[in-house]
């Protein structure tokens, strides 16, 4: 392909240069004859008047004259007959009147012709000039001037076909640099087809292969950029693919063990546990217990895909910070108290006010509760303290419980994950109320985080938007929340 090209455009240059040779050639020729012509007339003329101003013309000497002159020399009488000629027998001559040259120099006037000669059969020029007695002709043959002519033609062209040799020899280079860059550009053009978007360094030029190359390496980022963000696309819908599978294994298997006890139980009744008073009670208190876990599962579910589809309707409003965190904490005292567990809410100031749904906030901080009350130990304290971070105000439920191990924080949020499986059904846990805590924090404009160290406590924090008098315009946090 790229020998293909030098070759076009060697073969182009070669092309130029016939052309340009046979103009030349052309041109030089006619100049060179034309100019040849026109001085050996001049000349012709001149030795012609030379003779005849020398002398009297004598017919007798007109053999001389010619040898001198080294041409034919021809005396003619007025009424066109040959008197004398240095070449022939005058008598055997015709009458030259007709010819042109000598009708002119009968006339006074210089005259000349080019033509062949009936004689010798070979082409003359004649030049004739007036003279005392008639006309004197001078004549050569014109094979000579042709050769003098070759012979100008022939230079011509060597020294045209040697001032072509430079510049063939630069045109050649030239060729081979474009057909060069062109083949690099053309191999990088197959790469780019093929899939390899990998960006190369094309010599850098300002013409028009140089931009060619430009946009080529331009075209081959966006490429990759693309192709690049295709992958990540990919990549992010096989993950949520993974999640959606994840989340109908573990919602089966979450369902199913709750279903099997009921089963089974109520299986077991039916066999004829139901006439034996103990066992009666004891497997109905089993039964309740997983109907209700079934319950709650299902409710937590329905919850989280609401809250995650943004399909719970909030009811955002101003909410005093102090009303939110006693509501919560005087609900979940009792539970407290039947642990032996301090829950305590130390005082901050009365006036801050964060803009929320109330409902969210308080299954949030219950959600956060109920699992710090699951995880501390009897005679343990929780602690639920507000802070105010900037344009948020943070809230912490600190527990003294078992902790949770650092590798495991990260996952905490992600629905169904539990630290440790069999304990957290022990205690009629779903593994979903962090999930719920994480998606309700961020429908309220906030976050979550996490801090835990084992054997010392558990930290788990939320924030809210505050809500102070200094909100403005259509950029508050409350106007995308209450679109939504
Ligand atoms: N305060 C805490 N101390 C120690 N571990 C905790 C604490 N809070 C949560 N965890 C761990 O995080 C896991 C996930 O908590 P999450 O609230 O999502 O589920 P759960 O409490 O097991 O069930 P649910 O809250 O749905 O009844 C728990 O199983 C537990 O292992
Ligand atoms: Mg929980």
């Amino acid at each position: 392909m790229t020998s293909r090209i030098f070759l076009k455009l060697c073969a182009a240059v070669l092309g130029v240069l016939v052309l340009a040779l046979l103009a030349v050639d052309f041109l030089a020729s006619r100049v060179a004859e034309a100019s040849y012509y026109e001085t050996e007339t001049r000349m012709l003329g001149e030795k012609a008047r030379l003779i005849s101003s020398l002398a009297k013309l004598d017919p007798a000497r007109v053999r001389d004259a010619g040898a001198a002159a080294g041409a034919r020399v021809t005396l003619i009488a007025r009424d066109g007959s040959v008197v004398a000629d240095s070449e022939a027998s005058a008598k055997q001559m015709e009458n030259h009147s007709e010819y042109p040259e000598v009708k002119a120099s009968l006339n006074g006037m210089e005259g000349s012709s080019v033509r062949l000669s009936q004689a010798r059969n070979i082409q003359f020029l004649y030049v004739a000039i007036p003279v005392e007695s008639g006309a004197l002709r001078l004549a050569m043959p014109l094979e000579e001037v042709k050769a003098n002519v070759d012979s100008i033609r022939r230079r011509m062209l060597a020294s045209t076909a040697l001032a072509f040799v430079l510049p063939i020899l630069i045109a050649a280079l030239i060729a081979r640099r474009v057909s060069h860059r062109l083949g690099r550009i053309i191999e990088y053009a197959a790469q780019l087809a093929q899939g390899n978007f990998t960006p190369q360094h094309l010599p850098v030029a300002s013409d028009e292969l140089g931009q060619l190359g430009g946009r080529l390496t331009e075209t081959a980022g966006k490429l990759r950029g693309m192709v690049d963000a295709l992958e990540r696309e990919h990549n992010e819908l096989e993950k949520l693919e993974r999640v959606r599978k994840d989340f109908v294994i573990n919602v089966s298997h979450e369902l199913r063990t709750p279903l099997a006890s009921i089963q089974g139980y109520t299986e077991t009744l039916l066999d004829g546990a139901m006439e034996e008073p103990e066992l009666n009670l004891k497997f109905l208190t089993i039964i309740r217990k997983n109907a209700e876990r079934l319950a709650n599962l299902i409710s937590d579910l329905l919850t989280l895909s609401r809250v995650e589809l943004k399909q719970q309707k909030f009811q955002f409003a101003s909410q005093r910070v102090a009303r939110l965190l006693n509501d919560s904490v005087d609900s979940m005292q009792p539970m407290a108290k039947r642990k032996s567990i301090e829950l305590r809410l130390p005082p901050h100031p009365e006036n801050w006010h964060v803009f929320c749904d109330s409902e969210a906030v308080h299954q949030i901080l219950t959600n956060l509760m109920d699992n710090a009350l699951k995880y501390t130990p009897e005679g343990g304290t929780i602690t639920i303290t507000a802070e105010r971070s900037g344009k948020m105000i943070l809230v912490t439920v600190r527990d003294t419980g078992v902790g949770i191990p650092k590798e495991e924080l990260p996952r905490l949020f992600e629905r169904f994950y539990r630290v440790d499986k069999a304990r957290s059904r022990e205690l009629g846990g779903t593994g979903l109320g962090l999930a719920i805590v994480k998606h309700l924090a961020l429908s309220q404009g906030g976050d979550v985080q996490v801090s835990s160290e084992l054997g010392v406590g558990s930290s788990f924090s939320f924030t809210l938007p505050v809500d102070d008098a200094g909100f403005q315009g259509k950029t508050d946090i409350r106007d995308s929340l209450t679109v939504s």
